[in-house]
């Protein structure tokens, strides 16, 4: 579940590293991140969809550490980008524009300029925003389809089915890309995204069924064929003890036996995914150190890592997985809640939860740190986000520094 972190070292290894020997060179708070772990998690989505080669972009949105980025370019992973800042920074790394979507909301002018200019696929919200770049005479040609259903952990990650902002129905997507068609649109791609952090394979059966369903109609009444048929992302990742894990070669088998019924529509589309939390959220780990200890009836256990970093928390209610390094197997829990060091009260990273006892200086360890985590994570409170790490054949190296105050303060005019 937690992957190559050791229970069986109580609690003091992760990926082959003493933590504190991390803690020693970097400080806290620090998200360390296992190579290998990220390395197995593309593998296996590869494996999953094989022989049919899936065309893996990373949604940049649940990481955009640079290092991170170059390895997944190294494994073939292209990138799915949410505007154009995400993708200029997938070029500068040198990605392949053919390499880059860009699946942006509610994008100006300006943005859908630069990535059109620079050959990057965008997959439109909805016509309104092809309109407003129509005179540049994009050739190519996506419109993102809400399916109808959507599912997601939190209603607030669900991106599909009612009460979304996102997409297009079918009925306004056959309008749409029949416009861009007759507008001088020559190639043309479909994509959809339904929610995130969904733990049922079965899921994706219903969903991609409806996707290829309308992709076909459409594809039929109009008489275009679509380059890409893109399903977005949403593999899950268990959090709490009791979610099973996502199967994703049930989840794959799925998608590929609906694909193939379609064989003779899409016989020269390919299938693209945009995976984010499925590839790096279990891959790394945050350390962070107890501050204080407050106890009046009620233990308060304050740590270093702060809301300003763990925002998925009081934004969603998330909940992610604590553990005390050196003691794990302590057999003495007590009930305590867990803070940062923020000025609010919604800086809670966990409530009543059973934990050993702790003293001053003990390491805590939040489990799926990978993910929308460092993405997400602002200088609230002037706190710097943490460093980074990664381990990789037992050796350490910093991947980020820790910002100062002077780093925070860089594009201000006093
Ligand atoms: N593609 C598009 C167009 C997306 O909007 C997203 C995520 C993904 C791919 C990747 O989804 P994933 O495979 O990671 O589920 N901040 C939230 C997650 C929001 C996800 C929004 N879109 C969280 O902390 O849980």
């Amino acid at each position: 579940l937690y992957s190559d972190f050791s229970l069986e070292k109580n609690c003091t290894e992760f990926s082959g590293i003493n933590i504190y020997n991390a803690v020693n060179d970097f400080g806290t708070p620090l998200i360390l991140y296992s190579e290998k772990r990220i390395r197995e998690n593309v593998k296996r989505i590869i494996n999953a969809f094989m022989p049919y080669n899936i065309s893996i972009h990373f949604a940049m949105k649940a990481n955009y550490n640079p290092y991170i980025l170059n390895l997944l370019k190294s494994l073939g992973c292209g990138i799915d980008a949410a505007n154009q800042n995400e993708a200029m920074l997938a070029l500068k790394l040198g990605f392949n524009n053919n390499d880059v979507v860009s699946t942006p909301n509610n994008l100006d002018r300006e943005g859908l300029a630069f990535l059109i200019n620079n050959g990057i696929k965008i997959n439109y919200d909805h016509l309104g925003q092809y309109k407003l770049v129509q005179d540049l005479n994009p050739e190519f040609v996506s419109f993102r389809i809400n399916p109808g259903i959507g599912m997601g952990e939190f209603k607030e990650i669900t991106t599909a089915g009612e009460n979304v902002k996102f997409g297009i129905s079918y009925d306004e997507a056959l309008k749409s890309y029949k416009y861009a068609r007759d507008h001088g649109a020559k190639r043309f791609g479909i994509h959809m995204m339904t929610g995130s952090n969904v733990l049922s394979a079965k899921f994706f059966k219903e969903s991609s069924r409806i996707f290829f369903n309308i992709a076909a109609n459409i594809s039929k009444k109009l008489d275009i064929s679509f380059d890409y048929l893109d399903l977005g992302g949403g593999f899950g990742v268990p959090y709490r003890d009791n979610d099973p894990d996502f199967d994703i070669k049930a989840a794959a088998g799925y998608i590929l036996e609906n694909f193939e019924n379609f064989n003779c529509i899409f016989n020269n589309s390919d299938l693209i995914i945009e995976p984010g939390r499925y590839i790096i959220a279990d891959s790394a780990i945050l350390i962070s150190r107890i501050t204080s200890i407050k106890n009046y009836g009620h233990t308060i256990i304050g740590t270093d890592a702060s809301m300003n970093t763990l925002i998925r928390i009081p934004l969603y209610g998330a909940y992610h997985k604590i553990y005390i390094a050196g003691k794990c197997s302590d057999g003495k829990l007590i009930s305590a809640d867990i803070v940062g060091q923020a000025c609010e009260n919604t800086d809670y990273i966990a409530r009543n939860i059973k934990i050993p006892s702790v003293n001053d200086g003990d390491i805590v360890i939040i489990s799926n740190a990978g993910a929308y985590i460092m993405s997400m994570a602002s200088n609230y409170n002037l706190l710097a986000r943490p460093a980074e790490a990664i381990i990789l054949d037992g050796n350490l190296r910093l991947i980020k520094k820790r910002e100062s105050v002077d780093d925070m303060l860089k594009t201000f005019y006093p």
